[in-house]
C-alpha cells in the first residue's frame, strides 16, 4: 500500500523516539542515517516531510534541494494533520499478508521459533498467510524456563496451522557444556550448537526456499544498514553454511518492539507470549553460574518458576522489566531438620530499565520476598538460602555472567 512517509534523519538525537511519536499520530515514519545518500531513501515518491533529529552530524547532501518540506521536532502533531493516517496495525497486517503472498507464492518457509516475542509474531503472521507451508523448528536446548517448550507446542501446534518440528536437544547441549565454566565460552557453544541443530533439521526438509526471521526495526535502524547484516545473536541463523541457501523473509523489520507486541495481540497470540520479559538466547545457561550441572540447572529452573508464579500472584507481571533467579557455583552452610546442611544460595534479580544499558533495582515488598524465600527453601532441592541482589547497573550487569 502506498502511504505517506515522514523521514527522520538521525543527526545524533533520539530518532527512534521521534519516529515512534510520528507513528503514534497514525503517519508512517522511517529513520535514515546521515551517511545514507538520498538515492537510497525508500519510497522517495511518498516522502511528505523530513525532520532532522539532532545537530551533531551534517544531514545528507542535497536534502534541502529535494523540495520536500523540512520540519522541526516540535511540529510533529501539526505536520501529520495534513497527511494520510494509514499507519495502523490492521493495515500493517493486511499489507504484510499481501506482500508475503507475493514474495512466497506457493513456496515454503522455515522459521527458528524460540518462543520469544519476535519469532512468535513472525510465526503467527506467516501461518495466517501460508498455513502449513510454514515449517517452524523449535529447538529445546535444555536451558529454557519451566513450561516454555510446552507453551510453544500448545500455541503453535494446536491453535495455529503451522507445521511444527520440536527438537529435544537438551542432552546434546548439556553434554557439550560439560566442564565449561567461562561465560563467553558457554555462550559460544550454545550459539554454535543451536545453528548446528537447526541446520540438521533444515537439511532433512525438501523444497524450502525461504527463511523467516524476527528481525525488528531497531535491529536495522540503529545501525543504519539493511537487515541482512544485523540479525540477532544466538537465534540468528544467518550463520548457516553457504550451501543452504534461502531467501530471507523479515516481515517485522519495520516495526518497533511495542508495535511487534501490538501485532502479536492483533493476531491472537496469548498475553504471556506477547508481553514476555526479555530472556537471553543462552537462557538459564548464564544463570547457572560457572560449570552447568544438571542438578543445579534444575534448581535454577524450579526456583525461577516459583519466583514467576509469586510475582504473577502479586500482580507484578508486566510491571517489572526483568526478574529471574540465578544460582552460583558455591554452597553455604546451613541447618535442616537439626542437621548441618550444605546447599546453594538462590539469588533474586528484579530490575527496571528502558534500554538495558543502565538499570535500577525494584523495591520489592518484604513480605513477598519472605514468601518466595520460604517456598524456594522448602520446595527446591539443593537450595538452602535466598538472597536479593540490590546492585544497580552500573556497576552490576543485569545478568551475573
Ligand atoms: P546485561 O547482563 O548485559 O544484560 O546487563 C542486558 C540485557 O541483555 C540480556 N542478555 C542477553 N541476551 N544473549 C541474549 O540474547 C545473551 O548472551 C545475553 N546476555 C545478556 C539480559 O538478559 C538483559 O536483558
Amino acid at each position: 500500500m502506498i502511504q505517506d512517509l515522514i523521514a527522520v534523519i538521525n543527526a545524533g538525537g533520539d530518532a527512534s523516539g521521534l519516529a515512534r511519536e510520528i507513528r503514534a499520530h497514525g503517519v508512517y515514519s522511517e529513520i535514515y542515517p546521515c551517511n545514507k545518500p538520498l538515492s537510497e531513501f525508500n519510497q522517495l515518491a511518498n516522502l511528505k516531510g523530513i525532520i532532522i533529529c539532532g545537530d551533531e552530524i551534517p544531514p545528507p547532501a542535497g536534502i534541502y534541494d529535494l523540495g520536500i518540506p523540512i520540519y522541526d521536532n516540535s511540529q510533529v502533531g501539526a505536520l501529520s494533520s495534513g497527511l494520510k493516517k494509514t499507519w495502523s496495525m490492521e493495515n500493517f497486517i493486511a499489507d504484510q499478508i499481501e506482500l508475503l503472498k507475493n514474495q512466497i507464492g506457493g513456496g515454503r518457509a522455515l522459521l527458528a521459533l524460540s518462543g520469544g516475542v519476535d519469532s512468535s509474531v513472525v510465526a503467527a503472521l506467516l501461518s495466517k498467510t501460508i498455513g502449513d507451508r510454514l515449517v517452524c523448528v523449535h529447538v529445546n536446548h535444555g536451558l529454557l524456563r519451566k513450561g516454555e517448550p510446552e507453551q510453544v507446542l500448545e500455541v503453535f501446534g494446536r491453535e495455529f496451522a503451522a507445521k511444527l518440528i520440536y527438537v529435544d536437544a537438551a542432552d546434546r547441549f548439556l553434554d557439550k557444556l560439560e566442564g565449561v565454566s567461562d561465560p563467553e565460552e558457554k555462550r559460544k557453544i550454545i550459539g554454535a550448537e543451536f545453528i548446528k541443530v537447526f541446520e540438521e533439521e533444515a537439511r532433512k526438509l525438501d523444497g524450502i526456499e525461504f527463511l523467516a526471521q524476527g528481525t525488528i526495526y531497531p535491529d536495522i535502524a540503529e545501525s543504519g544498514t539493511d537487515g541482512s547484516k544485523n540479525v540477532k545473536a544466538h537465534h540468528n541463523v544467518g550463520g548457516l553454511p553457504d550451501d543452504l541457501k534461502f531467501e530471507l523473509v523479515e516481515p517485522l523489520k519495520y516495526l518497533f518492539k511495542d508495535e511487534v507486541r501490538a501485532c502479536g495481540k492483533a493476531l491472537g497470540l496469548p498475553d504471556e507470549m506477547v508481553y514476555r520479559q526479555p530472556f537471553p538466547g543462552p537462557g538459564l545457561g548464564v544463570r547457572c553460574l560457572g560449570e552447568i550441572t544438571r542438578d543445579r540447572l534444575e534448581a535454577v529452573r524450579e526456583s525461577d518458576a516459583i519466583l514467576r508464579e509469586e510475582f504473577k500472584n502479586a500482580g507484578l507481571e508486566g510491571k517489572i522489566w526483568q526478574y529471574f533467579i540465578l544460582i552460583p557455583d558455591i554452597k553455604s552452610v546451613g541447618t535442616r531438620e537439626g542437621e548441618r546442611s550444605c546447599e546453594w544460595p538462590a539469588i533474586i534479580r528484579a530490575v527496571n530499565t528502558v534500554d538495558a544499558m543502565t538499570a535500577t533495582v525494584e523495591r520489592l515488598d518484604f513480605d513477598l520476598l519472605q514468601k518466595i524465600t520460604q517456598r524456594i527453601i522448602n520446595e527446591v532441592k539443593g537450595v538452602g538460602r535466598v538472597c536479593y541482589d540490590l546492585t544497580p547497573k552500573p556497576t552490576g550487569t543485569i545478568e551475573w555472567e
